[in-house]
């Protein structure tokens, strides 16, 4: 069987603004993904993540390089092609502000993508999957379903919402780019254990994150970003455990450091709370 995807020596430049030299967001960039795996794609602001996701489905055309979705080269598909292509994949962009229709409600927007696809025909299968969906997200309260997205809605339903937009086209593979970044940690992890189940049914995913604990999470394998090149590759845990690379070795140092200071904060609390009792055994 054809892999899912297959990217070979992908380059993406994009012109320079106000004539400053090109940039170059991606660079000799080779991966491939098989049916029914998932990746995990870490790197910091600016390392080309994104337009990794949008070059994969044609959005961004390659400098040179090929990428092939489900076996055909997008760079040489015609649109219908593209098109068909497309549909059989489902991005959850970074941008729950920009990327959900605001006039609609809750519910017609999670609708919305399968009435475009299979018709108006399919409405109440539509609504019933919608709704389906909806309360695997948590966002299965009637008021919430009803309320018009532009007016109610935090940045994390928002976020929630586009997952089940997402999922109601029973994607086979699906590119997530920085799905859960505001959520809370519970909410993340019921969202890692949805696109997991997915998963076990055959899904495909692509996640991204800056996050290395939730990459692992998320994908047994990853690779790192860097100003464009893949950096690392290989088990989460590895690249967690036993980064190879400096600009890795940093990030996974960075980790240790930030949970030192939480221990730390915790262990000052309880030390405080214990001289507060003993003052009060005290008096
Ligand atoms: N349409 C564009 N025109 C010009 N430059 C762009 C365009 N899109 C992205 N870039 C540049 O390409 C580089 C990679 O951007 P990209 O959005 O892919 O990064 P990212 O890893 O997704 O970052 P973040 O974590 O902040 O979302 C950046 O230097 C960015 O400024
Ligand atoms: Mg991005």
């Amino acid at each position: 069987m054809t892999a899912c995807l297959d990217i070979q020596n992908l380059t993406v430049e994009f012109p320079g603004r106000r004539r400053r030299s090109p940039v170059k967001a991606l660079s000799s960039l080779s991966l491939t993904l098989e049916r029914g795996e998932s990746l995990s794609v870490i790197g910091e602001s600016g390392s080309g993540k994104t337009t990794l996701m949008r070059t994969v489905l044609g959005h961004v055309k390659p400098s040179t390089g090929s990428v092939k979705l489900f076996g055909t080269d997008m760079g040489v598909a015609s649109p219908e092609a593209v098109t068909a292509l497309r549909r059989r994949c489902a991005m959850v962009s970074q941008d729950p502000y920009g990327s959900l229709p605001p006039t609609l409600t809750v519910l017609e927007a999670v609708m919305e993508p399968r009435l475009i696809v299979r018709g108006r025909d399919s409405r109440r299968e539509a609504e019933r999957r919608a709704r389906e969906l909806l309360e695997e997200v948590g966002l299965g309260d009637e008021d919430i379903v009803r309320s018009r997205v532009r007016l109610s809605l935090s940045g994390g339903q928002r976020q929630r919402v586009a997952i089940a937009r997402a999922l109601i086209l029973d994607p086979e593979l699906m590119l997530c780019d920085e799905p859960t970044s505001m959520q809370d940690a519970s909410t993340r992890g019921e969202i890692i254990e949805i696109l997991a189940r997915r998963q076990r049914a055959g899904m495909s995913l692509i996640f991204v994150t800056h996050d290395l604990f939730l990459a692992r999470k998320a994908a047994p394998r990853g690779i790192v970003l860097h100003r464009g090149v893949i950096v690392e590759e290989g088990p989460c845990r590895d690249i967690l455990e036993n980064p190879k690379d400096d600009y890795t070795k940093a990030l996974v140092e960075a980790l240790p450091r930030l949970a030192q200071v939480r221990d730390g904060r915790k262990a000052d609390k309880k030390k405080r709370k214990k001289r507060a009792e003993n003052v009060e055994g005290q008096t």
